[in-house]
């Protein structure tokens, strides 16, 4: 595991662009897994930067890790009041790149046979060769996608309940400005699993803050626990790169000390 501290958030979110654009440009037909969240926005403004500055989308195909189940993207109104993340990466990447349609899968939240739809998402997977390159960031509550605490480390794309954590987590990211309730919030996704994760050829995490410290050390130095299921990071067989700012690596090396003292 490659572990690369920067100073701050923009710092960490051009290194994690570069290296998403190295693989681009390595492999312009390359296979990548997109993720949801505060902690990429960066990264895509940066490659949409890049995109300008002529990086090619064209030959990308993408697949994102989840999608709240229940919901779908909305056009017809505003961002702020769609939530779906079909709609965060349509309006935070996808429409600013030259990236084609045919070439993005988003599960489907609005889907009425889930199980039917996860399998046919591996399948897809599988179908485009596998994916290349997955980034990832890493939830309040240790998860990778929406794997919550108690999901299985070879788990599948699936449906699952979310934690009362990333409900917590998610509606001061998503809902609170939009005047969205807490019982309005969808309490459920489809995700890709830790074993769909853990198949791919590259890992790439992100993650910043100070709120960010404890649980990157627990997942990464931490003991392998299906209680924060980016800890499979450890297991992960393939070539790793975590991307922190200096605030989110605080904790690194400090697990013991803090422990024993609390
Ligand atoms: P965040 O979410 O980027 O909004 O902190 C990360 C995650 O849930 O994986």
């Amino acid at each position: 595991m490659n572990i690369i501290v920067k100073q701050d958030y923009i710092q960490m979110s051009k290194c994690a662009a570069e290296h998403i654009a190295e693989l681009i440009k390595k492999k312009p037909n390359c296979v990548i897994g997109f993720a949801t969240g505060g902690t990429p926005i960066g990264t895509y403004r940066e490659l949409i930067r890049m995109h300008k500055e002529g990086l090619d989308f064209s030959g990308v195909t993408a697949f994102n890790l989840d999608e709240y189940y229940g919901l779908g993207i909305d056009l017809t109104k505003p961002y702020s009041q769609d939530q779906s993340y079909t709609r965060f990466m349509y309006e935070e990447l996808f429409k600013h790149i030259n990236i084609k349609k045919e070439n993005i899968h988003i599960p489907d939240g609005t889907t009425k046979n889930p199980e039917q739809f996860c399998k046919e998402y591996e399948e897809a997977i599988k179908e485009a060769g596998g994916i290349d390159l997955q980034l990832l960031g890493i939830g309040g509550d240790g998860h990778w996608a929406f794997n919550e605490p108690g999901s299985p480390l070879d788990s599948r794309t699936r449906i699952e309940k979310l934690s009362e954590q990333t409900l917590e987590d998610n509606y001061e990211a998503f809902y609170k400005g939009a005047g969205f309730t807490r019982e309005q919030m969808p309490k459920y996704a489809i995700t890709m699993g830790i074993g769909t994760i853990l198949d791919v050829r590259s890992i790439l995490m992100i993650a910043n803050g100070y709120k960010k410290a404890r649980v990157v050390a627990e997942a990464l130095e931490g003991p392998i626990t299906n209680q924060i299921t980016a800890s499979a990071i450890q297991m992960y067989k393939g070539e790793a790169t975590v991307i922190l700012d200096e605030e989110a690596a605080s904790m690194l090396g400090r697990l013991k000390r803090s422990d024993s003292v609390s």
